[in-house]
């Protein structure tokens, strides 16, 4: 297990400031303002301008921990937490409260999905409830999935068989550290979407992509602009990675205020 540090990553998902999200039928909301009444009068009110969502939950604090979880509390609405998100023509079940899901990086699955070619073999090191492993998949590309959280793992499978795509896509419920001694493959793509802490496992990434493979390194980086952001993130690099490899940067999303999610794609040179 790499040596923890302490969680690179912007205010919101550190601090209260987290925007909302609506993931299937449940909006998550920041704390509204006000006592037990007036938030459960604002969470109905959501309700009803939002035909489609059936609980409202608020949450408290960023996105955090190993398993990148969110603290919610029930303001209206059924109180579950477990629903189907649609997106890109495919459907996952996801435990809100247990595992991680963001609906704002549905482009970036979509962007990559375009990427993959048939046969392609991928390693999703980071891979949650599936929905970049099931978007590559579809894709006809032979995913390897892995994830700390067993819960993840367990919903992965159910959404690899939902969506048709289990034949190619296999989940390990692993500490993503451990995998270059788990496996013996090498893969044409090596993905790495947890963006706070994957410069803790890029060892093991270079270790498991193929001669003529590529590694994507996401990162939340502290930036003004995109060109600050690129900057700092090539000097991570520059650092981090041995000689023999080369990389191009791209900003995926902006995550808070001067913070940009980035992704680097890695190639040996030689
Ligand atoms: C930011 S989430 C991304 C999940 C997924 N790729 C998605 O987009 O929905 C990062 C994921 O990495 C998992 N994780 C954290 N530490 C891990 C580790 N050491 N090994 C494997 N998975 C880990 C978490 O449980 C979480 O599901």
């Amino acid at each position: 297990m790499p040596k923890k540090t302490s969680d690179s990553g912007p205010p919101s998902t550190r601090g209260p400031k987290t925007l909302s999200d609506v993931i299937g039928d449940i909006a998550i909301v920041k704390p509204p303002a006000g006592g037990p009444g007036e938030k459960r009068a604002a969470a109905e009110a959501l309700m009803l301008s939002m035909k489609n969502v059936k609980c409202v939950f608020e949450q408290s604090g960023g996105i955090e921990g190993e398993f990148r979880l969110r603290k919610l509390g029930h303001l209206a609405g059924e109180n579950r937490t477990l629903t189907v998100h649609r997106e890109n023509g495919c459907a996952f079940k996801v435990d809100v409260a247990k595992c991680y899901f963001s609906p704002r990086l549905s482009t970036e699955r979509q962007r990559l999905a375009e990427e993959v070619g048939p046969g392609e073999s991928v390693l999703n090191m980071f891979a949650g409830v599936g929905p970049f492993s099931v978007a590559l998949a579809k894709k006809e590309a032979a995913v390897t999935s892995c994830d700390a959280n067993l819960y993840a793992c367990v919903l992965h499978e159910e959404n690899s068989r939902a969506n048709r795509v289990s034949s190619s896509i296999e989940v390990l419920n692993a500490d993503a550290a451990c995998l270059p001694g788990m496996l013996r493959e090498r893969f044409d793509r090596v993905l790495m979407p947890h963006p706070s802490a994957s410069d803790r496992y890029l060892s093991a990434a270079l270790a498991l992509v193929k001669r003529s493979g590529r590694v994507h390194y996401y990162r939340h980086v502290l930036g003004r602009d995109e060109a600050e952001a690129e900057k700092a993130l090539k000097s991570e690099l520059k650092r981090l990675l041995p000689a023999g490899f080369t990389s191009s940067t791209r900003r995926v999303r902006e995550v808070g205020p001067r913070w940009v999610e980035m992704v680097a794609e890695i190639h040996r040179t030689g």
